[in-house]
């Protein structure tokens, strides 16, 4: 296939014969990347078995990882799922069209390849002007997962599709830089109490107020095998860049003490190193031959989550073997970056 097709298409007022144009290839089944306010998605007709598997192919992704279903309406909420409980739809009401997915129990219309042979469905109902106007002009809802290619960070620009899926794809909307740059928050509905399975957009105070039961740790009686059938995307290493990633946590000082020491050490092994800092953080790092990122202030949490994925893959190719990352804390959208780098170390957190 040749390089995927370029539609600038205006994030505030959305051109409608350019969303029209979109739309068209997306009912014809093939797939088409697409801002939200969080990450860009890699869209198809979510009622068309083809069309989806499509998707998948493109992404590389495990069919066992399921999708989450775009809707643009309270009609096509309840044409993809059932047995919507009060607390869901308390959640619903507070926090649509935004960045929370909610998982519920999904009815015939959605095909089995979305969620991936589960019998539950995640559902959101995005607030960026383009992934609704574009789902409006379809007509049905759109399946999008990430539009990356697996295991690499999520895609907070166009260039971030074209990089991983350029060739794989036939269009790319261009709406800018996506405001949020982290997924949504997902919350499973379908159980006794409701859980948060990945934290996101937005922060589990703000779902808290909402919802006091929330709760956020995995299901006890759960082995890792249902869990990760629960919740596929929840095995670690889903976001990994290239480098290995370190994630220090703990005090402030003395953690960006430790990663100096070790960015000192590593360069003395000569391995290319990268941090992944605050904007506070530049003066301690005025080493030479480090590849620096610094992401945002620490006291603009908004900030660095829309930085952070760009700034991973900008580490990676600046062919960087290891990267120390700091943390942002647990506070409003820090648990959500904490999650991501995380997964990223894969367990390299000191
Ligand atoms: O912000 C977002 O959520 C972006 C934009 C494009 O909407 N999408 C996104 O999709 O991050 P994806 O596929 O990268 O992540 C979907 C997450 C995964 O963690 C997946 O396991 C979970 O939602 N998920 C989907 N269906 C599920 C289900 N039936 N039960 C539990 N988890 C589910
Ligand atoms: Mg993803």
């Amino acid at each position: 296939m040749s390089q995927a097709e370029i539609l600038v298409i205006d994030p505030v007022t959305p051109e409608p014969d350019k969303i029209a144009y979109a739309a068209a290839l997306l009912r014809a089944g093939q797939p088409v990347a697409f801002p939200t306010e969080t990450v860009y998605g890699l869209g198809a007709n979510a009622l068309d078995p083809a069309a989806v598997e499509r998707v998948f192919a493109a992404k590389k992704r495990p069919a066992h990882d399921p999708m989450i279903v775009h809707i643009a309406g309270w009609e096509q909420l309840l044409e993809a799922a059932a047995d919507i409980s009060p607390q869901a739809e308390r959640l619903a009401r507070a926090f649509w069209p935004g960045p929370l997915t909610l998982i519920l129990r999904k009815t015939g219309a959605i095909p089995p390849n979305v969620t991936a042979g589960l019998d539950t469905v995640a559902v959101r109902m995005p607030a960026h002007p383009i992934a609704q106007a574009l789902i409006v002009a379809c007509g049905f809802p759109i399946a999008a997962p990430s539009a990356n290619l697996f295991a690499r960070p999520s895609p907070t620009t166009a260039a971030h599709v074209l990089e991983d899926l350029g060739e794989r794809i036939e269009l790319v909307i261009d709406g800018g830089p996506t405001p949020i740059g982290v997924e949504s928050s997902v919350v499973d509905t379908t159980r006794q109490s409701l859980q948060l399975l990945r934290p996101g957009g937005i922060s589990l105070e703000a779902l808290k107020a909402i919802v006091p039961g929330l709760g956020t740790t995995p299901h006890p009686a759960a082995t890792d095998e249902t869990r990760a059938q629960r919740s596929p995307g929840q095995l670690s290493k889903h976001y990994a860049p290239r480098a290995r990633l370190v994630l220090f946590n703990g005090a402030e000082a003395a953690t960006l003490e430790h990663m100096r020491q070790q960015a000192l050490e590593l360069l003395a092994e000569g391995q290319r190193v990268g941090v992944l800092i605050a904007n506070e953080d530049l003066p301690a790092f005025d080493l030479p031959a480090v590849h620096i990122q610094a992401i945002g202030s620490k006291h603009d949490l908004p900030g660095v989550a829309r930085a952070l994925f760009a700034a991973l893959r900008k580490l990676d190719s600046a062919g960087a073997d290891v990267i120390l990352a700091r943390n942002f804390g647990p506070d409003g959208l820090g648990l959500a970056i904490q999650d991501r780098l995380r997964r990223a170390a894969g367990g390299n957190i000191t």
